[in-house]
């Protein structure tokens, strides 16, 4: 029971970075391109109260967690783009499959143990019974859309297993309804921090390791110049950080760069300054149209909100049918109308 549905979502932390862009969201965007599926995205609003965070901050992330995906080339008339708490069915789903999950089965799931260790060290810590049953509301969102293929990153395997069970355990009790979901690995690069290229690109570790998507031009430059590379040495191997670089170029569509840089640095000395140039200019060419887009839906927050409710509409005709239907299977009484 496979279908052509694609489900993703992504937490609204914060901007965008070139890492998330590369690892996950251009993906999506050549998903929703190669029209081979109903693609269907969604800001995971909800899953972001799980850890402790601050209700302002959370309210306009979310807004600019969906402007960026739009300007980064998500497109409300090829897919489903919305925001997670303007469809209230995820909730109810989500409580249902609470019921056919087992204890056992969360308490196997290694990032509530990563994430409830790395609040315990914290003073005042409080871990919510929302960040155990995280995995729960995550398979309702997949399978809310019957969506078979979920585009994700390795540190998602387990929650899609679970997902997979739910569906199973559910379809056991209550008849064949759910498909079983995929994850669906694709090659994207894994970007490295720019000031420490032995670690993951990552917001926490400031902001001089990672390229902002929108971040204005001089201060691309200025971030890619300074990127830690290493001596150029020919007598020695090319360090992370050049590597990293080079990463960057052939993820910006510039194969043709990166190999005549590989051609020269295996000639002799690697001299790093014109690498960076060409990584900077690229990056800037890639993410030009991406920052108009966005000032154009920033320029028009009218425009942007009509685009949610319709986003949050198309997916609500979806989900209040997979409701109703788990409504009658499930013995939830319902008076005839
Ligand atoms: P996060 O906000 O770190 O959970 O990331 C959101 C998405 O971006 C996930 O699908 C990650 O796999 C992806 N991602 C985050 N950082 C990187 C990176 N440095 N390189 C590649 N992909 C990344
Ligand atoms: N847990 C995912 C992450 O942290 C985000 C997410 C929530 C998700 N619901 C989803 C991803 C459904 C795919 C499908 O990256």
């Amino acid at each position: 029971m496979s279908n052509n549905i694609v489900f993703s979502g992504i937490q609204p932390t914060g901007e965008l970075h070139i890492g998330n862009y590369f690892g996950a969201v251009a993906n999506w965007v050549r998903l929703q391109n190669s029209g081979q599926y109903q693609t269907i995205y969604c800001v995971v609003n909800l899953h972001a109260m799980t850890m402790p965070y601050d209700a302002a901050t959370l309210h306009q992330n979310t807004e600019s967690m969906f402007v960026d995906l739009l300007a980064a080339g998500l497109d409300p008339e090829r897919s489903i783009v919305f925001v997670q708490s303007m469809v209230p069915e995820h909730t109810e789903l989500a409580w249902v499959f609470g019921c056919v999950c087992s204890y056992g089965d969360l308490t196997r799931q290694t990032q509530f143990k990563e994430k409830s260790e790395q609040l315990e060290g914290k003073q005042d810590a409080f871990i919510s019974a929302g960040l155990f049953t995280y995995p729960v509301l995550q398979a309702a969102d997949i399978l809310l859309y019957h969506a078979a293929h979920v585009p994700v990153g390795q540190d998602q395997k387990q929650h899609l297993e679970l997902a997979r069970d739910i569906a199973q355990r559910f379809n056991h009790q209550f008849g064949e309804y759910f498909p079983l979901p995929d994850v669906m690995f694709t090659e994207t690069p894994k970007l490295y921090a720019l000031n420490d290229p032995t670690k993951k690109m990552s917001k926490s570790l400031g902001p001089r390791s990672y390229v902002a998507l929108f971040e204005p031009p001089e201060s691309i430059r200025s971030k890619i110049r300074s990127a830690v590379t290493d001596t150029g040495n020919p007598e020695e191997p090319m360090g992370p950080g050049a590597q990293n670089l080079l990463a960057i170029l052939r993820a910006c569509g510039r194969n043709d760069l990166a190999e005549q840089f590989e051609r020269d640095y295996a000639n002799g000395p690697r001299r790093y300054a014109p690498l960076k140039d060409a990584v900077a200019e690229a990056l800037i060419a890639l993410t030009e149209p991406m920052r108009e887009r966005r000032a154009a839906l920033l320029a028009d927050r009218a425009h942007v909100h009509r685009l949610m409710r319709e986003g949050a509409e198309k997916a609500r005709a979806i989900a209040q049918k997979t409701i109703r239907e788990v409504r009658e299977r499930t013995g939830l009484f319902q008076p005839p109308a």
